[in-house]
C-alpha cells in the first residue's frame, strides 16, 4: 500500500464513551502512514431526513456531511445494534445520502465493536450495498469492547494494534480502494 487515502468515519453511537467510537479512533490513531482518518462529528447533528428538504432546500449541515462523503476515498463505519436493528440517527445519516450522487461506487468498510449485533451488521451490509456503496467484505473487522472497562478496552485494542489484526483490516480497506483504481 503506496497511496495516500482520506477515509471518512461515521460511528452509529452518539455516546461519550461509545465502544464503537473507542474503535474507530485506535483505527485513526494507529493508521498507516498516508491514511488520514477522520471522525463524523456531523451525525448529531443532521435533522431528520425530509424529501422535501433535498435539492436546493438541502440544510447546510447535510450539504457538509455530504461533501466530505463526497472528499473522501472510502469510509468506515461502526455502530451499535439498537433492537436488532440500525441506530436510527445512522440510517438518518444514509438517507439524506440516497438520492445523491456521493455514496454510488464509495468504498466503505465495516467495523464492529461488539460480539452480538449480527442483524444491525446483515442490515448495514444490506443498506450500504442498496445504496450502491462498494462494501469492501473482506476490511470487516470486529473487535469487542463491550461490557469492558475502558482499561481492558485499551488493553484489547492495544493487542489488536501488537498483533496486527487492526492495522491489517486497514491496509486490506485502502489496497482494496487502490488496486480496483477507484
Ligand atoms: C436502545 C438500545 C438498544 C439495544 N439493543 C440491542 C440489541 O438489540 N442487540 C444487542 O446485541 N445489543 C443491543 N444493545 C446494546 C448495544 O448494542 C451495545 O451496548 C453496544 O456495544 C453499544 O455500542 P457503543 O458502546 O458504541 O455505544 C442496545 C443498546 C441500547 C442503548
Amino acid at each position: 500500500m503506496e497511496k495516500s487515502a482520506f477515509l471518512y468515519a461515521l460511528c452509529g453511537s452518539q455516546r461519550k464513551a461509545s465502544t464503537n467510537r473507542r474503535l474507530l479512533e485506535a483505527l485513526r490513531d494507529n493508521a498507516p502512514a498516508g491514511v488520514l482518518i477522520e471522525i463524523c462529528e456531523l451525525i448529531g447533528e443532521l435533522p431528520i431526513f425530509n424529501a422535501d428538504r433535498e435539492g436546493e432546500n438541502t440544510p447546510a449541515v447535510v450539504e457538509e456531511f455530504a461533501a466530505k462523503i463526497r472528499a473522501s476515498d472510502g469510509i468506515i463505519i461502526a455502530c451499535p445494534e439498537y433492537a436488532q436493528g440500525l441506530p436510527g440517527g445512522l440510517k438518518n445519516a444514509l438517507d439524506w445520502l440516497v438520492s445523491r450522487d456521493e455514496a454510488p461506487f464509495k468504498p466503505a468498510m465495516i467495523a464492529h465493536a461488539s460480539h452480538r449485533g449480527d442483524f444491525a451488521l446483515a442490515q448495514l451490509a444490506e443498506v450500504l450495498k442498496t445504496m450502491s456503496f462498494d462494501l469492501v467484505g473482506e476490511a470487516f473487522l470486529r473487535i469487542s469492547l463491550l461490557g469492558r472497562s475502558e482499561d481492558a478496552q485499551a488493553s484489547v485494542l492495544a493487542d489488536s494494534v501488537e498483533n496486527g489484526l487492526l492495522v491489517s483490516a486497514l491496509v486490506k480497506f485502502c489496497d482494496a480502494i487502490h488496486c480496483d483504481g477507484r
